[in-house]
C-alpha cells in the first residue's frame, strides 16, 4: 500500500435509549463497523465513536411509566445496547451518552456561538397542550377520529385507515395520549435556528460531492421548497439540557443528538492523548463521515453542516445514508415473529453470519435491503462453510498429520498467489466505496478458484502414493495460503472468525499488506473447525422467540408495563351513561376486506332479526374467513356514520393494544344473536 496514513473519525447515528436494538439498526452499526475494520486493516488512523440518543419527551414519560428515573432507564438501555453492540463486534472506540457533561458543554458552546453571530430568534407559537400532565404535547402524544374518515384512534398526522394527512388541530375528539384529556391550545415562547442563514454554504457543500447522488437530488428539492427554520426548544417538563439564560426551555433532542458525536470523541481525549481540534477545528486536516439511515438525512447534511460552520468549525466530509431493512421483503413484524431484537438473533445464531449476509448484500446507495431467510441460510452455508472455510479443513488435515504442522519452504505456485494478492487492489476499491456487495462477490470468486486448485491436484490421491509427500505438503500449503489471503481479505466482515484464524496459522494480527508474502516453512497449529453451518431450526427458533419477546415487555428487558400505565382509565360516567349503552351478542355472517382501506373490514352482523353494516378496524389482527359465523358482542344503538367507504351502523368491541394484537369480544356458551349483554 503505497497510500499514505489518513486520519479519520467515523460515526454511526446514535440509537435512542428507549428500546433494544434490533436488526434494521444492525444494518447501520455492521456497515460503518465493516469500512472502519477495512481502514483499520489497512493501516490508517481511524477512531469510530458513538452513543446512546438518551434526550426526549418519549424517554422522559417511558421512565415515568416504569417508575424510575430517566437517569435509571438510560443507564440499563445502554448497558444493553453496549452489550449487543460488542457481541455483533461492533468494535467502537468510544462509546458514550448525549446525557453527558461534555456533551452539555459543547451544545451549550455551540448554541452560544449562533446567538451571538444572530442565527438564533425567538418568538410565541401555539400548540396543543395536556391540562392535566401539565405539559406541551407532540404531534405523536395526541390521538383522536380521523376528520375525513372517523376511522377513532389515528395519530395526529395522518389516518392509517384511509391515508389522510392533516394538523393534529383538525382531529375529531382529540385526546392526550398521556392522560387522556382533550388537550387545550397554549402558547409559549420558542427559540429557532436560522437555518436560511447557511442556505449558500449549505448549497456548495452539497455539490461538492460530500453525500451521494440520491441525497443531492433530496436536497436540491429541499433547496427549491426553502429552508425553514427550525423549532430548538422545548417547554418543560423535558429530559434535556435546559438553554443557557432561560428558566424553563430546553434544547430539542435533536439539537444535541448530533453534537453527541463530538462529545463522545471528546470523552475519548479526555482519556488518551488525541487531540480535539485536530479533529473538529475549521482546519483540520482528519476525515469526518457519518454513517446514517436515510429517515435523517435532513437532520445530518442541512442542521448538522450549519449548527457546524457556524460555530465556526469543520463540516463532514461526508454523510453516508443507507436504505431500510425489510425481512422476507416486509417490514419488520411484532406478529410474524420478524421485530427481531438483536439479543434474540445472538440467543440462536452468530453473528458472523447476519454480518456476512449483510456485507453480501450491501452498496453505497440507499436502496432498502431484505434479509430473506431462506437465502441466508443458503448463503452462508454454500460461501462461508462449503467455499471458504472448506479451502482450510481440505488442506490442514494433511499439513498437521503428516508434516508436524510445518507449511512447504517455497510457494510452488507464485502465479496463482499472485492472483489472489493482485486482486486486493480492486477488492480494496471495492471496501472504500462502500459497495461491499462487490468485494464479497471477487472474494467468492477467488474461493473457487482455490478449491478448484485443490479439486485438480487432489491432495487426497497424491497422499496415497509413493513419492508424492512432497506435492502432498506443497499443494496443501498453496491452499493454506490462499485462504489466508481470502480470510484477511474477509477479516473487516467476519473478525470473529479472522481471530480464530490467526490462532489456527499462528500468525500476529491480520494488515492488509502482510499478505504480500506467502507462509513458507511456517509451523501452523492443529485445525479447529471455524465456523459451522447455520441450521434452519435456529433460525425458526429465533422467529418464534421473537414473537413472545415482544410481547411479554414492552421493548429490552426493562421491566413489562401494564395496560394501564399504557392508557389510563377515563373520566368516570354514571350508571345512566353506561345505561345508555345498548350491548347485543351478533352473528358475523360475512367480513370482507375494503378496498383502499388498511386495517377496516366491512362486517356484516346478525342481530337475529335484523342486519348491520358496521366498519372495524381489526384488519391487522384478523382474516376475514377466520369470523365468519362467530358471534361478538357490539353497540347496537350506535348512531349511524358516514364513513368514506359507507354508512357504519354500530360497533363490535375489540381489547388490546392495536395493530396485530386485537381481540374481539366472543361469547360462547348459549349466547344467541340479539340477546342483551349485561
Ligand atoms: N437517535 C436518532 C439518531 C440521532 S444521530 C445524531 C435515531 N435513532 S434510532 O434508534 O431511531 O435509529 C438509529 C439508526 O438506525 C438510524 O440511522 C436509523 O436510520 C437506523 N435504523 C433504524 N431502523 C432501521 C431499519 N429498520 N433499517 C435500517 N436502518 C434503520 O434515529
Ligand atoms: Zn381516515
Amino acid at each position: 500500500m503505497s497510500e499514505k496514513r489518513r486520519t479519520l473519525l467515523v460515526t454511526s447515528a446514535l440509537p435512542y435509549a428507549n428500546g433494544p436494538i434490533h436488526l434494521g439498526h444492525l444494518v447501520e452499526y455492521i456497515q460503518t463497523d465493516i469500512w472502519v475494520r477495512f481502514q483499520k486493516l489497512r493501516g490508517h488512523d481511524c477512531v469510530y465513536v458513538c452513543a446512546d440518543d438518551a434526550h426526549g419527551t418519549p424517554i422522559m414519560l417511558r421512565a415515568e411509566q416504569e417508575g424510575i428515573t430517566p437517569e435509571q432507564l438510560i443507564a440499563a438501555v445502554g448497558q444493553e445496547h453496549q452489550a449487543d453492540f460488542s457481541d455483533f463486534h461492533i468494535g467502537f472506540d468510544n462509546y458514550h451518552s448525549t446525557h453527558s457533561q461534555e456533551n452539555r458543554e459543547l451544545s451549550e458552546l455551540i448554541y452560544r456561538r449562533h446567538l451571538e453571530a444572530g442565527h438564533i430568534t425567538s418568538r410565541t407559537i401555539t400548540q396543543a397542550y395536556d391540562p392535566v400532565k401539565e405539559m406541551f404535547l407532540p404531534d405523536r402524544f395526541i390521538k383522536g377520529e380521523c376528520p375525513r374518515c372517523g376511522t377513532a384512534d389515528q395519530h395526529g398526522d395522518s389516518c392509517e385507515a384511509c391515508g389522510a394527512t392533516y394538523a393534529p388541530t383538525e382531529l375529531k375528539n382529540p385526546v392526550s395520549v398521556v392522560s387522556g384529556t382533550t388537550p387545550v391550545e397554549r402558547e409559549s415562547l420558542h427559540y429557532f435556528f436560522k437555518l436560511a442563514d447557511f442556505e449558500p454554504l449549505l448549497r456548495a457543500w452539497t455539490s461538492a460531492d460530500h453525500v451521494q447522488d440520491e441525497v443531492t437530488n433530496k436536497l436540491n428539492e429541499w433547496f427549491d421548497q426553502g429552508l425553514r427554520e427550525w423549532d430548538i426548544s422545548r417547554d418543560a417538563p423535558y429530559f434535556g439540557f435546559r438553554i443557557p439564560d432561560t428558566r424553563d426551555k430546553y434544547f430539542y433532542v435533536w439539537l444535541d443528538a448530533p453534537i453527541g458525536y463530538m462529545a463522545s470523541f471528546k470523552n475519548l481525549c479526555e482519556r488518551s492523548d488525541r487531540d480535539f481540534d485536530t479533529y473538529w477545528s475549521k482546519e483540520s486536516k482528519a476525515e469526518l463521515y457519518h454513517f446514517i439511515g436515510k429517515d435523517i438525512i435532513y437532520f445530518h447534511t442541512l442542521f448538522w453542516p450549519a449548527m457546524l460552520a457556524g460555530a465556526g468549525m469543520r463540516t463532514p466530509t461526508a454523510v453516508f445514508a443507507h436504505g431500510f431493512l425489510t425481512i422476507d421483503g416486509q417490514k419488520m413484524s411484532k406478529s410474524r415473529g420478524t421485530f427481531i431484537k438483536a439479543r434474540t438473533y445472538l440467543d440462536h445464531l452468530n453473528p458472523e453470519y447476519l454480518r456476512y449476509y449483510f456485507a453480501a448484500k450491501l452498496g453505497s446507495g440507499i436502496d432498502d435491503l431484505d434479509l430473506n431467510l431462506e437465502d441466508f441460510v443458503q448463503r452462508v452455508n454454500s460461501d462461508l462453510v462449503g467455499k471458504v472455510v472448506n479451502i482450510a479443513s481440505r488442506c490442514a488435515g494433511f499439513i498437521n498429520k503428516r508434516f508436524d504442522g510445518v507449511l512447504s519452504d517455497t510457494c510452488s505456485e507464485p502465479g496463482l498467489y499472485a492472483e489472489f494478492t493482485d486482486a486486493g487492489t480492486a477488492i480494496a476499491a471495492d471496501f472504500e466505496a462502500r459497495e461491499y456487495g462487490h468485494a464479497i462477490r471477487k472474494i467468492m470468486a477467488l474461493a473457487d478458484r482455490a478449491n478448484q486448485y485443490i479439486d485438480a491436484n487432489k491432495p487426497w490421491v497424491l497422499a496415497k502414493q509413493e513419492g508424492q509427500e512432497l506435492t502432498v505438503q506443497q499443494v496443501c500449503s498453496v491452499g493454506l495460503n490462499l485462504f489466508r489471503v481470502l480470510a484477511t481479505y474477509l477479516s473487516p466482515v467476519l473478525p470473529g472468525m479472522a481471530r480464530q484464524v490467526e490462532l489456527f496459522l499462528d500468525i500476529p494480527a491480520m494488515t492488509w499488506d502482510a499478505v504480500a508474502t506467502p507462509l513458507t516453512g511456517h509451523t501452523i497449529t492443529p485445525f479447529k473447525p471455524l465456523l459451522t453451518r447455520v441450521e434452519q431450526e435456529k433460525v425458526d427458533a429465533m422467529l418464534e422467540d421473537s414473537k413472545h419477546s415482544l410481547k411479554d415487555s414492552g421493548a429490552g428487558s426493562q421491566p413489562a408495563r401494564g395496560p394501564l400505565q399504557d392508557d389510563p382509565i377515563a373520566e368516570t360516567i354514571n350508571f345512566d351513561d353506561f345505561a345508555r349503552v345498548d350491548l347485543r351478542i351478533a352473528r358475523i355472517a360475512r367480513a370482507e376486506h375494503v378496498d383502499g382501506a388498511d386495517k377496516l373490514l366491512r362486517l356484516t352482523l346478525d342481530l337475529g332479526g335484523e342486519t348491520r353494516n358496521v366498519f372495524a378496524g381489526i384488519k391487522t389482527a384478523y382474516a376475514p374467513e377466520s369470523l365468519e359465523g362467530r358471534l361478538t358482542v357490539m353497540v347496537a344503538n350506535l348512531a349511524p356514520r358516514k364513513m368514506r367507504f359507507g354508512v357504519s351502523e354500530g360497533m363490535v368491541l375489540a381489547a388490546g393494544p392495536g395493530g396485530e394484537d386485537l381481540w374481539i369480544l366472543n361469547p360462547d356458551d348459549g349466547a344467541q344473536p340479539g340477546m342483551r349483554v349485561k
